[in-house]
């Protein structure tokens, strides 16, 4: 379906455009070829990562799962639904939120959400992406290691009424942040009370905590009363930075046969927890395929760019007539 509309977009468009989308489609698709290209509508998996043995590399953390009895499918990294895979190193998953409830009888409902990343995938939350949030006037929220819960970190959030909570602000007053250590392959997050929501019951019975994409989050003052996106359980989005192995480039490049960066005209960059690879400048496509399929010259750019200073060259010239013919103008009523 996808692909039908595409190719009636493209054939409505002049050749020199449709050269430049044929280059991008190549370069967006990234999977290995005679492999699934996406799962549902929404997500694409490009290689390494990849649905089926022999769609993705070698380790068995590049391989996903569809799930197809949900409409659209689902695709999956054991038990979590990925949102979204970038080349440059980020996948985006999604993450249910720890909450903790009151009425006037006492609580009503409350549980910690743990993460666990696979240890020998090389894969981490990504600190630059991913926020730790907590929402409530009555909440302390925690998050630690999941084997040493001594190195625990987090943020304490309360508020005596609505007056003082802004919307966009979580510095304490009904929300409040905290960055996490770089590194993090999993946690336990965990949210309480201080005086079990009582003073607050009338305008803020819960509090939540959860980790989330920095850029996906914004506190509004309606966050802390019934009927919030939080207590409904819709999961948040998060960021893990990923790299293709817990290696650097130079070791990785000794074995030829293992090394990632498989097409002709990608490089390899490393990062504080392993290496991935990049297609070099003006290149574009999928630096962990070779051929046609890995990164492709974009020549249909410079075709573009030599047609603008062409353009450009002739309404010079055209410029120069019209005052050619100005001065002659001129000339005439002298
Ligand atoms: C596709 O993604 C967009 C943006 O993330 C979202 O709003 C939309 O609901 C998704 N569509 C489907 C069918 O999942
Ligand atoms: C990949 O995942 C699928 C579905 O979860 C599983 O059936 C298959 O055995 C896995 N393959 C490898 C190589 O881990
Ligand atoms: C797909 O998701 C459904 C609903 O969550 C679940 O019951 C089923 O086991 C999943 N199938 C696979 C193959 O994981
Ligand atoms: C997926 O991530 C890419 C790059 O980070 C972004 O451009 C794109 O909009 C994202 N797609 C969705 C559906 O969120
Ligand atoms: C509090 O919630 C519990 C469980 O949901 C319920 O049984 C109880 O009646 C509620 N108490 C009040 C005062 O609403
Ligand atoms: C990479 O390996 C080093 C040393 O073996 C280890 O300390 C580190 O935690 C590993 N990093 C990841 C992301 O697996
Ligand atoms: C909170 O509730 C628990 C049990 O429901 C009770 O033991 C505790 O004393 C309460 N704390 C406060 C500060 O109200
Ligand atoms: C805060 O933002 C929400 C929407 O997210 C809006 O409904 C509300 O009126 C705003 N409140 C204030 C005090 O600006
Ligand atoms: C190489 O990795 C560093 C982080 O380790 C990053 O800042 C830089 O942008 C990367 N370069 C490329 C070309 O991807």
């Amino acid at each position: 379906m996808a692909c039908r509309q595409q190719y009636l977009l493209l054939l409505q468009l002049t050749p020199l455009i449709w050269l430049a989308l044929a280059a991008a489609a190549a370069a967006a698709s990234g999977a290995k070829s005679d492999c699934p290209q996406s799962c549902g509508n929404n997500v694409s998996i490009p290689f390494p990562f990849g649905i089926g043995d022999e769609c993705h590399i070698g380790e068995p953390w590049f391989n996903l799962s569809c799930n197809d009895s949900f409409n659209p499918a689902k695709p999956f990294w054991g038990d979590l639904e990925i949102l979204n895979i970038s080349l440059q190193g980020q996948l985006t998953f999604s993450s249910p939120v720890a909450k903790d409830c009151y009425n006037r009888s006492g609580e009503t409902e409350g549980y910690d959400v743990s993460i666990e990343l696979d240890d020998d995938a090389p894969f981490t939350l990504s600190s630059t992406r991913t926020i730790f949030a907590a929402i409530g006037c009555d909440s302390q929220a925690y998050i630690y290691p999941f084997i040493d819960r001594n190195d625990a970190t987090g943020c304490l959030s309360t508020c005596q009424g609505m007056g003082m909570v802004e919307n966009k602000s979580c510095s304490g007053i009904g929300c409040c942040q905290a960055s996490i250590p770089s590194g993090v392959k999993n946690l336990v997050m965990r949210v309480r009370s201080f005086y079990n929501h009582s003073k607050v019951l009338d305008f803020n019975p819960c509090s939540y905590a959860f980790l989330i994409d920095k850029d996906h989050f914004e506190f509004s003052v309606d966050d802390l009363s019934v009927n919030t996106r939080y207590e409904r359980d819709e999961p948040v989005q998060v960021v893990l930075d990923w790299t293709i192995a817990n290696q650097t480039c130079e070791t990785a490049r000794r074995d030829a046969k293992t090394f990632a960066c498989k097409s002709e005209n990608s490089l390899c960059n490393d990062t504080d927890h392993g290496y991935r690879c990049y297609c070099r400048g003006g290149y574009r496509g999928n630096p962990y395929l070779n051929g046609g399929d890995g990164c492709v010259g974009m020549i249909s750019t410079n075709a573009m760019k030599m047609s603008t200073v062409a353009e450009k060259k002739y309404v010079k010239t055209q410029m120069e007539v019209i005052t050619a013919s100005a001065a002659l103008t001129n000339l005439w009523h002298i």
